[in-house]
C-alpha cells in the first residue's frame, strides 16, 4: 500500500497562477460579512502552515503498521473490494484498506490546494460543535480536533472506518446524513463537508438540516469537486479521462444521482437562508504538469488519487452505464496512463 511522504515545507510557497481562493462560504443572517474581521483574529480556529497531516499519523493504524480500520461486516462483493453494509447500496464506493489510502492522498492533494488550512470560512472565533458531514477516514476531523482543543468535533459516516484512538474532543458517528439530525443536546458553529458530490440523492435536504442544526453566526463550508476532468492543452476528447467521467456521470445518472451537484450549491445554500455565500472554482491539477512545486506536488498527489481510485469507481458506474467488464478495464488502464500524460494537463476542479 502506497504511503504518503512527508512534504518539505519549502515546497509549500505560493505562486500567482494557482493561488486558492476563498471556497464556498456562508454564514447564518445574524452575522454580516462586513462585521466580521480577517481570519488571522486571535481567536480564529487553528490551522497549521504545514499541516501535520500531509504524512499518515501513526495513530490511524493503517499504513506504517500494516493493519486497518476495517469495519466488521462490511459487503465483500465480486470485485474484491468491501462496501458499507449500514445502509446497503446507498454509496457506492468501497470502505477497504485500499479506499482508506485513496482518501488520505486526497487530503493531501486538497490540503496542497488549499494552501494546508482546514477552512476558509472566515471564522473570528473557535468554534464549539464542529460537524464534519460525510468523515470518511476521519483525518480531517481528526486534524481539526487535534488543532482546536476547545472544539467539540463530530464526524459521521455511514461507514465505521475511523480509527478508535481519535483524540477526546473528537467523536465518530455512524449516520445517513440524509436522515434526520437528532443533536437535542447542541448546534453546530462549523459543519465541514468534503468531496460529498458522489453521496446524497437529496442534497438540499443535507444543507437544510445543517441550517436548522447550526447556531447563530455559524458556517457551512463545502470544499467539494465533480466527476468532469479537463485538458489544459485541449486534448481531453477521446482520451480515457474524457470516457472514464462521462461514463460515470451516465452510470451515476441512471442510478437517479446527480453527480454535477456542486454547481448548485451556492443556489441551494441561499434558498436554505444562509447569507453572504461566497463561490470559488480552484483549478485541481492531476500529475506534476504544473510549474508552481506546490501544485506539482498536489498534482502528483492527486494524479495517485485517481489512479487508485478509477478502477473502484469505475467498477460500478461504469457498468451502470452500460459499459461491460472488458471496456470498463481498458478505459481504467487509459485513464491510470493519462493521470502522468504531462502532454494532457489533466485537471479538475475544487
Ligand atoms: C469521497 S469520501 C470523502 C470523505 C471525507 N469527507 C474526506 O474528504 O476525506 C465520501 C464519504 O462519504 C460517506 N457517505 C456517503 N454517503 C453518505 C451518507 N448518506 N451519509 C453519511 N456519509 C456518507 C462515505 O461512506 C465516504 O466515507
Amino acid at each position: 500500500m502506497p504511503s504518503v511522504p512527508t512534504f518539505p515545507s519549502q515546497l509549500l510557497q505560493t505562486q500567482q497562477e494557482f493561488r486558492p481562493q476563498q471556497n464556498v462560504n456562508t454564514a447564518l443572517p445574524s452575522v454580516p460579512a462586513q462585521a466580521l474581521p480577517n481570519r488571522t483574529a486571535p481567536h480564529a480556529p487553528q490551522v497549521p502552515e504545514v499541516s501535520p497531516t500531509l504524512t499518515i499519523p501513526e495513530e490511524l493504524l493503517r499504513t506504517r503498521t500494516g493493519t486497518s480500520v476495517v469495519e466488521e461486516g462490511s459487503i465483500l462483493d465480486a470485485s474484491g473490494r468491501t462496501y458499507h453494509s449500514y445502509k446497503e447500496g446507498k454509496y457506492f464506493l468501497p470502505n477497504d484498506t485500499a479506499e482508506q489510502d485513496r482518501l488520505d492522498f486526497q487530503h493531501a492533494a486538497i490540503a496542497l490546494l488549499l494552501n494546508n488550512r482546514l477552512a476558509w470560512a472566515p471564522m473570528t472565533n473557535v468554534p464549539n460543535y464542529v460537524m464534519d458531514v460525510a468523515t470518511g477516514t476521519g483525518i480531517w476531523a481528526i486534524d481539526f480536533a487535534d488543532l482546536n482543543p476547545t472544539s467539540y468535533v463530530v464526524g459521521t459516516d455511514l461507514s465505521k472506518i475511523q480509527p478508535p484512538n481519535a483524540p477526546l474532543n473528537c467523536e465518530f458517528l455512524q449516520e445517513d446524513s440524509e436522515e434526520d439530525w437528532v443533536y437535542p443536546l447542541y448546534k453546530f458553529d462549523y459543519i465541514h463537508l468534503r468531496m460529498v458530490y458522489t453521496c446524497f440523492d437529496d442534497p438540499r435536504k443535507v444543507i437544510r438540516q445543517a441550517f436548522e442544526n447550526m447556531n447563530p453566526g455559524g458556517w457551512i463550508e463545502f470544499q467539494d469537486s465533480s466527476i468532469m476532468l479537463f485538458s489544459g492543452t485541449g486534448k481531453i476528447a477521446g482520451t480515457g479521462l474524457e470516457h472514464w467521467s462521462n461514463g460515470i456521470l451516465h452510470g451515476a445518472a441512471a442510478k437517479g444521482r446527480d453527480i454535477l451537484v456542486s454547481q448548485h450549491y451556492k443556489r441551494w445554500l441561499i434558498e436554505a437562508g444562509f447569507v453572504d455565500v461566497v463561490e470559488h472554482k480552484l483549478v485541481w491539477p492531476i500529475g506534476t504538469w504544473p510549474e508552481d512545486p506546490r501544485m506539482k506536488e498536489c498534482g502528483k498527489y492527486n494524479a495517485t488519487n485517481l489512479q487508485e481510485g478509477a478502477r473502484a469507481v469505475g467498477l460500478k458506474m461504469l457498468s451502470a452505464a452500460g459499459l461491460e467488464a472488458e471496456e470498463i478495464e481498458d478505459i481504467v488502464r487509459r485513464v491510470k496512463r493519462e493521470a502522468t500524460d504531462e502532454s494532457l494537463q489533466p485537471y479538475g476542479h475544487l
